[in-house]
């Protein structure tokens, strides 16, 4: 922001708006407007509905913080401390990825799934947020849900978010699906493992490769097959005859995901953007 102090939220907006173009953040608009909104305690459509709304020099004082932040690519998630994910508001925080999008798919084919089945069990193995379990737990009344991760962090975040929404989820602390191996067995395994190669960090937006936690975006050991072998393996172990294992898919991983999983009853969903994003894995009946 410039040295004189913007009089109303609608200056202090398009302030906002030039210093993150000149900052050079993915996207400056919809940044600004998120931003500005949160340091005034206010919505994206209050801010609109309050444009002429003078602003005081604690407000000021508070954006700038804000927008120094993002100028250094905090992601906006961190900054504002949450993010809607399938309709619903979701805290994250740093240590816990950031819920995307392209996630809803899975969740949408899971929750396909589980329709009109009573007592469906669904395991999530990499939770995070626990943005998809809380989602179908919600969507799903009936179905009961346990959520795992290896990173505290992780899942006290997302105790915090099913107990603002509401969701019966159980939470385990645990590595990898073998953890949950003892359990009855699940009618759906789901999972967003981390899928980036560790040769793709220097191609990362800042706000990924600088913020968000290494644990939830690489593969380990730098291995791009690790997750799919180990959730082919056991995570197909830990379901019922004729349940679905569903895996996202990082961008180039369709074919090899479908090479590897060709001796089961397997295939591939795009998303929206035309990208294979989902593997989905039938278990024996
Ligand atoms: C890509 S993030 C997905 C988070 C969330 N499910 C989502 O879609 O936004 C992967 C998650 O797997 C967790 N994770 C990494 N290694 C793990 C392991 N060995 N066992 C269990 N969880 C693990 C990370 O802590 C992280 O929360």
């Amino acid at each position: 922001m410039v040295s004189e102090s913007p009089r109303t939220a609608g200056e202090m907006l398009a302030r906002a708006r030039e210093f993150l173009a000149r900052k050079g953040t993915a996207e400056p608009r919809l940044e600004a407007e998120l931003l500005v909104a949160h340091a005034l305690g206010l919505s994206r459509l209050q801010l609109f509905l309050r444009l002429d709304q003078p602003v005081v020099d604690a407000e000021v004082a508070r954006a700038r913080e804000l927008l120094v932040r993002r100028g250094k690519h905090e992601p906006v998630a961190y900054i504002t401390g949450s993010r809607e994910f399938y309709g619903r508001s979701f805290r994250v925080g740093s240590g816990v990825l950031v819920p995307r999008p392209e996630t809803e798919l899975l969740v949408d084919l899971a929750r396909e799934r589980a329709k009109g089945r009573e007592g469906v069990r669904i395991a999530d193995i990499g939770t995070g947020s626990g943005c998809i379990a809380i989602t179908l737990a919600l969507e799903v009344p009936s179905a009961s849900v346990t959520a795992l991760d290896i990173s505290p962090r992780a899942l006290e975040v997302a105790r915090a978010n099913a107990a603002t929404l509401g969701a019966a989820v159980e939470f385990v602390e645990g590595d990898g699906p073998e953890a949950l191996a003892a359990a009855p067995r699940f009618d759906l395994v789901v999972s967003n493992p981390p899928y980036i190669e560790p040769q793709e960090r220097a191609s990362l937006a800042p706000d990924v490769r600088d913020h968000e936690p290494e644990l939830a975006l690489f593969t380990p050991r730098g291995d791009p097959e690790h997750w799919l072998r180990r959730l082919l393996a056991a995570g197909m172990a830990l379901l019922a005859p004729g349940g679905a294992l569903l895996v996202e898919l990082g961008h180039r991983q369709g074919p090899r995901a479908l090479a590897l999983a060709a001796q089961h009853d397997a295939r591939l969903h795009k998303d929206f953007a035309g990208i294979e994003r989902v593997l989905e894995v039938r278990a024996r009946v």
